[in-house]
C-alpha cells in the first residue's frame, strides 16, 4: 500500500510529530510518500519517500520537514486535474492532509469525489471544530504568554501603553489564552468587537489607577468603527484570505491621539508560529499522526482525527469545517474579570 502525507497552509510546531507518527506508526507493507510543498506537490509531482531513518527525532523540530504552501488544488480545474493525474501516477492508496481550514475543505472534496482521505487537523489558531483543540496552538500561547509576560515590565517602567498584536483571523483564542496567561490588562478578540470610545474608557480608568497598561488583540479583531479589518488588502490567497496585519499599529495611533499616553505597538506575527513545540503539542501530534495511521490501515477513511475530552477519536472530515470554532461569550465574561 502506498500512502501519501502532506502539510498545507501555514506551517506550526508539531507538523513533525505528526509525520513521525504516521511513519514509525505504519505496518511494513505501507511505503509512505512525503508530498512536497502542500497541496502544491501533488500538482507538480514533488515527492520523497520518507523511512524510519528520514524522521529520526524531527518531532522536536518546528515548522514541517515536506514544506508547506497556500496552494488551492480547487482553484480551477486545471490545477484540480493535476491533482487528480498524480494522485494516479503516483499510484497513492491513501492520502493524509495535515491542515487547517483549508486543507481539510480540500481534503473533504476529494474524499467527495471518491478518494481515500484521512484529515489531521492543524492550526496555532485552534479554530477547528470538532476537536478540543489543534497542535501547535498550546506553542503560540506560550510564546504570547512569554512575550506579553515581558511587556508588562517595559510598559511600567515608561509608564506607557503597550498594544500588543498576536495571530488570530477569525479566532482569538491565542489572545485570549496568552493574555489572560499574562496578565494582559485588556484582551481584544474579532469575536467581541468595542467600540474605540469603549477602548479609550478601558485607557482612562487603568492609567488613573496604574500608571501603565498592556493591551492584547488579535490581528482579526476590528473596533466597530472600522468597516474593515486591518491588513493588505493586496495580498489575498488562494483561498481568498487578506494578509492580516497592523491593528496593533493603528490602534496604538488612535489611543495616542485621544488620551496624549506614551503608546507603542509590537506585533508578534510569525514567532508565535516558528520554533520547537511544547511538550502538549509534540505528543499531541504524535498521538493525531499514530491514530491518522490506524485509520488507514482499517480503511476507515475521509475522517478527521481529532482530541476529545483526552481521548484521540475521529469524525467525518466535514465536521472539522463545518463551523469556525470561535472563543464562546462565556469565556470572554471570564477574561474580562481581569482588564482594567
Ligand atoms: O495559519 C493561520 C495563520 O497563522 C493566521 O493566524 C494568520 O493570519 C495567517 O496564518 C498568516 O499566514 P501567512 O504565513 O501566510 O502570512
Amino acid at each position: 500500500m502506498r500512502v501519501g502525507i502532506l502539510t498545507g497552509g501555514g506551517d506550526c510546531p508539531g507538523l513533525n510529530a505528526v509525520i513521525r507518527g504516521i511513519v514509525k506508526s505504519a505496518s511494513d507493507d505501507i511505503e509512505i510518500l512525503g508530498i512536497k510543498h502542500g497541496w502544491q506537490g501533488l500538482v507538480t509531482a514533488e515527492y520523497r519517500t520518507l523511512t524510519d531513518d528520514d524522521v529520526e527525532g524531527i518531532h522536536i523540530i518546528g515548522g514541517t520537514i515536506l514544506g508547506t504552501s497556500r496552494t488551492n488544488p480547487f482553484s480551477n480545474d486545471k490545477l484540480r486535474q493535476k491533482v487528480e493525474d498524480n494522485i494516479k501516477a503516483l499510484e497513492l492508496d491513501a492520502l493524509i492532509g495535515i491542515g487547517g481550514d483549508d486543507t481539510l475543505t480540500v481534503a473533504a472534496k476529494l474524499s467527495s469525489l471518491g478518494y481515500r482521505v484521512i484529515g489531521v487537523p492543524k492550526t496555532i489558531d485552534n479554530d477547528v471544530s470538532n476537536t478540543d483543540y489543534t497542535f501547535g496552538y498550546h506553542t503560540a500561547v506560550n510564546v504570547g504568554a512569554d512575550a506579553i509576560d515581558r511587556l508588562h515590565s517595559t510598559a511600567r517602567s515608561h509608564r506607557r501603553i503597550v498594544v500588543v498584536e498576536l495571530m488570530g483571523r477569525d479566532a482569538g483564542w491565542i489572545t485570549l489564552e496568552a493574555g489572560l496567561a499574562a496578565g494582559a490588562h485588556l484582551i481584544l478578540i474579532p469575536e467581541f468587537p468595542m467600540t474605540i470610545s469603549e477602548i479609550v474608557d478601558y485607557v482612562h480608568k487603568r492609567m488613573k489607577k496604574h500608571g501603565y497598561m498592556v493591551i492584547a488583540l488579535a490581528e482579526g479583531f476590528k473596533p466597530t468603527e472600522l468597516e474593515n479589518v486591518v491588513g493588505d488588502k493586496n495580498e489575498i490567497d488562494a483561498f481568498g484570505h487578506i494578509r492580516l496585519g497592523g491593528i496593533a499599529h493603528y490602534l496604538a495611533e488612535v489611543i495616542k491621539d485621544k488620551t496624549q499616553y506614551d503608546t507603542r505597538s509590537v506585533v508578534l506575527g510569525h514567532l508565535l508560529r516558528g520554533g520547537t513545540p511544547t511538550a502538549f503539542d509534540r505528543i499531541l501530534g504524535t498521538r493525531f499522526g499514530v491514530h491518522a495511521m490506524e485509520l488507514v490501515i482499517r480503511k476507515d477513511f475521509g475522517r478527521m482525527v481529532a482530541l476529545k475530552g483526552g481521548d484521540i477519536v475521529s469524525v467525518p472530515i466535514e465536521y472539522g469545517i463545518a463551523t469556525k470554532k470561535l472563543v464562546p461569550y462565556e469565556y470572554y465574561r471570564l477574561a474580562q474579570i481581569f482588564f482594567g
